[in-house]
């Protein structure tokens, strides 16, 4: 029998980046490996995708990243440790998640950017649609649905390339890839235009691109062919312009919220919000 390949099964995670802004933590410990309360934030991004109905997680790492693979894996000498005793629970949420979904890795040898991460893993995904998560932004729903869920939905109705958006400040725009659309339904935009990390002045709107995309697998040859940008990185921005040229890209405001864990701040509220949920 073969395989509905328009299905989105996969999720890849870029997670090679040096996470230079959490150093000194990020000397030894990759970024994603950050707990929010007991959780790393590359779980919290793992179960969003599950959630969308994925169930194949691949990661492109780094050199130093180790911790990441050993954490989706069984620990047998911890497990033996605490089976049978009160502390068992704290290991269920964890082992569901690596029972439920495989994973695969790759590395990126050198940090050229988001655009050539996603590249990086081109082998692991293949010739089919695609998720991908920014571990670092951390989403959440408390009303309905993951972000990447809304997301997914949406995919089966457009089958193009999606990027997730949301109103920042203007002075913010630096920050980001900003779009330009025409809105063809409530909070859904066909692409017209993106700008990676516009000055307040030259930014398109104030929808910023946040780290949850569906890509088609021609993003890849795109990829290739796209040139080094801003800061010398090869931007996904620039590779996805070329989809939204073609009118291939929509960009969908999510229902939830996002916490940018790649700054303090950022961090400092999410903690504060799930600890909020807990007690
Ligand atoms: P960021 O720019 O936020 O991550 O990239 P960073 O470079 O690790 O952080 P700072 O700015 O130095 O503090 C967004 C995402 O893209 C990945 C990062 O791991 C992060 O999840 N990324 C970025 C790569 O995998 N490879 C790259 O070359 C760049």
């Amino acid at each position: 029998m073969s395989r509905d390949i328009t299905k989105i099964r996969k999720c890849l995670f870029p997670a090679a980046g040096y996470g230079t802004r959490f150093l000194p933590a990020t000397k030894a410990i990759p970024k994603e490996m950050l707990p929010v309360l007991t959780k790393p934030l590359l779980q919290y991004g793992v179960e969003e995708a599950i959630s969308a109905g994925l169930d194949t997680m691949a990661i492109v790492t780094g050199r130093g990243k180790r911790a990441i693979e050993d954490h989706f894996d069984i620990s047998y000498e911890l497990e033996h440790q605490i089976k049978g005793t009160s502390k068992e629970h704290y290991l269920t949420e964890i082992r569901k998640v690596i029972t439920n979904c495989t994973f695969s890795y790759t590395r990126q040898i050198e940090m050229k950017g988001l655009g050539h991460a996603i590249l990086c893993g081109e082998t692991l995904i293949g010739r089919e649609p695609f998720a991908v998560i920014l571990a670092d932004d951390l989403c959440d729903n408390e009303s309905g649905d993951s972000v990447l869920a809304q997301m997914v939905a949406l995919y089966d109705k457009y089958n193009c390339s999606i990027v997730a958006v949301e109103e920042i400040p203007p002075q913010d725009s630096n920050k980001y890839g900003v779009i330009a659309g025409t809105e063809e339904a409530k909070n859904i935009f066909r692409v017209t235009d993106m700008v990676e990390k516009p000055e307040p002045e030259d930014a398109p709107s104030n929808l910023a691109i946040i780290g949850r995309y569906i890509l088609t697998p021609d993003i890849f040859d795109i990829i290739r062919e796209t040139k080094p940008g801003k800061g010398g990185e090869i931007q996904i921005t620039d590779a996805l312009l070329a989809q939204a040229k073609q009118g291939k890209v929509i960009a969908y405001k999510f229902d939830g919220r996002r916490f940018d864990c790649g700054s303090v701040d950022g961090f400092v509220e999410a903690t504060n919000y799930f600890y909020s949920k807990v007690k």
